[in-house]
């Protein structure tokens, strides 16, 4: 795919490859990692605008940034378009550049809460929310599905509306809810949706490869791409796509994110996390299965790292263990 950079409003974001939310995942050391290997812009995971209201620790503890991380980007899930706004303007997400809005969740209790994927069945609505948290003055983009039903899509329509009411960009899922996370992603709907609008598109959904990511731009022509579960199993996939150059070792990057986790969170969020991307990251390596109850089962971040030694320092000449 072609790699350019991005301009949104005065942001130049440096590619256009792009690292999607994920709840459990892009906290501050993954979204430093992305960036590091050529991610033009990372999110957090999405944030719960009631969470944010009702001062819930949890939720607040998934803002935490540093300077270090050059353009900063905020999704928020909310339904109610005066808490959007509200939240979007308070002094909590001051140091957010970008605010993404959540309209793609699938999940049921947020669906029936008029959340996430629920907005794109109320557009009302979802366009007040988009022109409520605008009033923020920060750049607001958007990440939706292809629509509802795998029978019914909209993304055109959906898209054109985020546009009239504001939005920067507009990220497409190309999926339904209904679709959840499984199926080939309708590049149709994501080739209309670009054709309908003159704001960014980016398109979403089943990119695993750098040829996954080539077909998408060459059948929506689209102006990037997002990549979530592989950019977990294979953050090297950034670096592959933009030519950015790393030297950098799977068992390196692991340590690197570990050290920042131990800087920056407790113990309890670093071994839960730690775990969970080493688990993903050893999906494909032959060989490691065997290691995995050890993984899950180390008590403290240096019991933690032996393992993941054991898991990836052995194998450097592994295809993509270096780029
Ligand atoms: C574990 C997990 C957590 C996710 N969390 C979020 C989230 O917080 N916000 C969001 O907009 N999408 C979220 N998504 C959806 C992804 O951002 C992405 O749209 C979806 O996984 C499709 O891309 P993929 O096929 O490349 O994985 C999540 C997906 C997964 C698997």
């Amino acid at each position: 795919m072609e790699i350019k950079k991005l301009r949104l409003g005065e942001l130049l974001l440096p590619s256009n490859v792009l690292m999607a939310p994920l709840a459990g995942y892009t906290c501050y050391p993954f979204r430093m990692l992305a960036q590091e290997l050529g991610a033009g812009l990372c999110f957090t995971e999405m944030v719960s605008a009631n969470g944010l209201k009702f001062k819930d620790r949890a939720t607040r503890r998934l803002l935490f940034t540093t300077e270090d991380e050059k353009i900063r980007a905020v999704q928020l899930l909310g339904g109610d378009p005066a808490v959007m706004e509200r939240m979007a303007g308070s002094g909590l997400l001051e140091d957010a550049d970008i605010i993404d809005i959540n309209m793609g969740c699938p999940v049921p209790n947020v669906f029936k809460s008029g959340e996430g994927s629920a907005l794109m069945l109320d557009q009302k609505r979802a366009s007040a929310i988009i022109r409520g948290c605008r009033k923020s003055g920060k750049i607001i983009t958007v990440k939706c599905r292809t629509g509802i039903r795998e029978d019914e899509m909209f993304a055109a329509e959906f898209a054109r509306m985020c546009e009239a009411s504001g939005a920067d960009m507009i990220t497409i899922h190309g999926r339904s809810r209904s679709m959840m996370y499984d199926g080939a992603p309708a590049y149709r709907e994501i080739e209309q949706a670009k054709a309908a609008v003159g704001i960014p598109v980016i398109a979403n959904g089943g990119i695993f490869s750098v040829e996954d990511a080539d077909k998408m731009m060459e059948r929506t022509g689209a102006d990037g791409v997002m990549i979530a579960r592989y950019g977990l199993e294979h953050p090297f996939i950034f670096s592959e796509l933009t030519k950015k150059p790393c030297k950098k070792t799977a068992y390196e990057i692991l340590a690197g994110q570990m050290d920042l986790c131990c800087r920056y969170y407790d113990e309890t969020f670093t071994l839960s996390y730690m775990k969970k991307l080493s688990a993903y990251m050893m999906k494909k390596r032959k060989g490691t299965k065997r290691y995995k109850e050890r993984l899950y089962q180390s008590g403290s971040p240096e019991e933690l790292l032996e393992v993941i030694g054991l898991i990836f320092g052995a194998d450097t000449g592994h295809p993509g263990a270096e780029c």
